[in-house]
């Protein structure tokens, strides 16, 4: 199996942090078992960056253990603030992976656009929902796009950041769950403007998310605070926490923290 700090640091960076006495910690974490570098002095771990080919890997290596095989509970609970009455709208969801949400909005008669890197990912949904779609390559960087023949969803297997040169339409709501959150902490900025350069005035947003003790453990999934939506996000959007949810399981007690909540956001 690929080692995911080899592949996106590089040896150096690897040989570096061992140098500065970083040991790496194998844990089954949301990311999908991946190796987490905590330092030995002071016991914090450090941030990694993820590149496109380690989360192709997570696909390939069938450790994308986010993937819920039921609607995710926040849509189905929340899904009616975001649509807001109105009817075949444009919803965009960002980091789509094969969120089964797309298939259930697009069964309402919304126009469901998804953005995501894996191809793999992107096949195995339309196969999921025995969907037939065509595909083709989009101008620059190699990127394809993918359209459901008979409802609609196109999704771009693409990098998010820079589908705006590919994607025209403009959206009157996002499904955010597993996108913000799985952003590299450095791209925060990145993420939330190119969302913000999607959508249209009225647009929607529910957003999910995670809060907990970062000084225990870096994620992904990132612990997003209220701070941290309000630093992004409050330009644009009115901001409303709606829900929040003791999100600990038996697979998060081995982040080490002590509580991870799952906190909803409606934007608009
Ligand atoms: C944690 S998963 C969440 C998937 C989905 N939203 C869900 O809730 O099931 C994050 C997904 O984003 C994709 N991804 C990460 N960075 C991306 C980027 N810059 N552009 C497009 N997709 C990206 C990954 O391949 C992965 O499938």
């Amino acid at each position: 199996m690929t080692d995911p700090l080899v592949t996106s640091m590089g040896s150096t960076a690897k040989q570096d942090n061992e140098e500065r006495g970083a040991t790496e910690v194998a844990r089954d974490t949301d990311n999908g078992g991946n190796k987490e570098i905590m330092d030995n002095v002071n016991r914090k771990p450090q941030f990694h960056n993820f590149s496109s080919e380690e989360w192709c890997a997570k696909w390939e290596n069938k450790t994308a253990l986010w993937h819920l095989e039921e609607l995710h509970p926040v849509l189905e609970k929340h899904a009616d603030k975001m649509i807001a009455g109105r009817e075949g709208i444009r919803i965009l969801v960002p980091f789509c992976g094969k969120d089964i949400g797309m298939k259930w909005l697009a069964d309402m008669n919304h126009e469901v656009v998804g953005v995501e890197f894996s191809e793999l990912a992107i096949k195995d949904f339309f196969a999921d929902h025995e969907l037939t779609y065509t595909c083709e390559d989009l101008p620059r960087n190699g990127g394809k796009l993918f359209t459901a023949c008979d409802i609609k969803i196109r999704i771009y297997c693409c990098d998010f950041y820079q589908s705006k040169q590919y994607i025209v339409t403009r959206f009157d709501a996002v499904w955010d769950r597993g996108g913000l959150t799985a952003a590299n902490r450095t791209d925060h900025r990145r993420y939330a403007d190119t969302v913000v350069s999607l959508i249209c005035e009225d647009c929607r947003y529910l957003l999910v998310v995670f809060e907990y003790d970062d000084t225990l453990y870096s994620g992904p999934p990132s612990n997003i605070n209220e701070t941290t939506v309000f630093d992004l996000y409050k330009d644009k959007f009115s901001i409303e926490k709606i829900d929040s949810n003791d999100a600990m399981n038996e697979r998060r007690k081995r982040w080490g923290v002590d509580c991870v909540n799952e906190v909803v956001y409606l934007m608009h």
